[in-house]
């Protein structure tokens, strides 16, 4: 039978991408944005500085600030992608949001398993992203591979994992052949390259790719739906006839872009003590933006939770970027 041997979460964003100093060109971005998303309201910029206090995130994102916070994040990312060369698991359960990647307004799964041969990284394309602005260029180039990479899946655990989900109770939606895209077939989303670029360090591991759709109203399965599906997947692998260590990853999070560390903190410390009821019960419209992502660490979570492992978190690292408190709280856990 296959074995969860471990479990690892981290956040995704691009400030793990971008320069300290590069930082306030999103700042820029978060100054024009019609609304942000905060403690299920929503806000214009100012409106945010007003509510969150004019003053308060002044020291928060110094340039100073900035590049203790990238530090303290790449040392995390480093320390995930040494753990992951020392396991070495022969399968991944990556489980990540699709932001209109892969799946688009004709189709939009609540949850989605891929049981194909393989995913495709698309390699960078400097033409496609000419016109881009020049931080959203570096992230490109980093999430992306050089040239189009195949990164293998493991179709056997994702249809058992299908078939044993129905029998729990989730209608979850089968996936057996890249989307295809005006071009081709599409790259998979940001989720997962990131796993593969940044923690394996280009050491493709297989996976069995689980999507969710954490972002787009209004079919989001909710948190306590995603815990739930976590422990299907956590059970179907557990019962899978072949001798394999799994290790489950979780991709992205936490708050962002407005940053809430009340929240945040909150929720770690729920995941640590494995206080379930808290996580479940966390009112939806709390889950908008990037803060969706934190389903993801539920799931993972769900389908861990009869490992009895414990959560070692790393480290959380609010990542501020402007004086309306926006920017990407990130963190790094691991299960074992
Ligand atoms: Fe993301």
């Amino acid at each position: 039978m296959a074995e969860i041997v471990s479990g690892i979460a981290t956040s995704h964003g691009p400030l793990l991408i971008l320069p300290p100093e590069d930082w306030t060109i999103r700042a820029e971005f978060d100054r024009t944005k019609e609304f942000h998303d905060f403690q299920g309201g929503r806000y214009t910029f100012d409106e945010l500085v007003a509510k969150r206090g004019p003053d308060s995130f002044t020291e928060r994102f110094t340039l100073e600030a900035r590049q203790d916070h990238f530090r303290r994040c790449q040392l995390q990312l480093d320390a995930l992608a040494d753990y992951m060369a020392e396991l070495k698991p022969d399968i991944l359960v990556v489980i990540g949001d699709d932001q209109k990647e892969w799946f688009f307004d004709e189709v939009q799964p609540a949850y989605a398993i891929f049981s194909g041969d393989a995913i495709l990284n698309e390699g960078y394309d400097p033409e496609k992203h000419k016109n881009s602005h020049k931080s959203i260029q570096l992230v490109e180039m980093h999430r992306h591979t050089p040239v189009d990479t195949y990164y293998d899946c493991v179709p056997e655990l994702a249809n058992h994992m299908v078939a044993e989900a129905m029998e729990a109770g989730f209608d979850v939606t089968a996936s057996t052949t890249l989307p295809q895209g005006p071009d081709g077939p599409r790259g998979i989303g940001h989720a997962f390259s990131f796993i593969y670029r940044r923690i394996l360090r280009d050491n493709a591991i297989p996976l069995v790719p689980v999507l969710l759709n954490t972002f787009f109203a209004p079919n989001q399965p909710r948190a306590k739906r995603c815990f739930d599906l976590g422990r299907a997947i956590g059970e179907a692998v557990k019962s899978w006839p072949t001798d394999a260590r799994v290790c489950i990853v979780a991709s992205g999070g936490l708050s962002h872009f407005v940053i809430d560390e009340e929240w945040d903190l909150r929720m770690l410390k729920a995941m640590a003590e494995g206080d379930v009821d808290t996580l479940i019960n966390e009112p939806q419209n709390i889950f908008e933006s990037g803060t969706s992502e934190t389903k993801n660490w539920f799931t993972a979570i769900g389908a861990l939770s009869d490992t009895g492992f414990k959560m070692d978190l790393l480290d959380y690292v609010p990542c501020y970027r402007s004086e309306a408190g926006t920017g990407n709280a990130m963190g790094f856990a691991i299960w074992n």
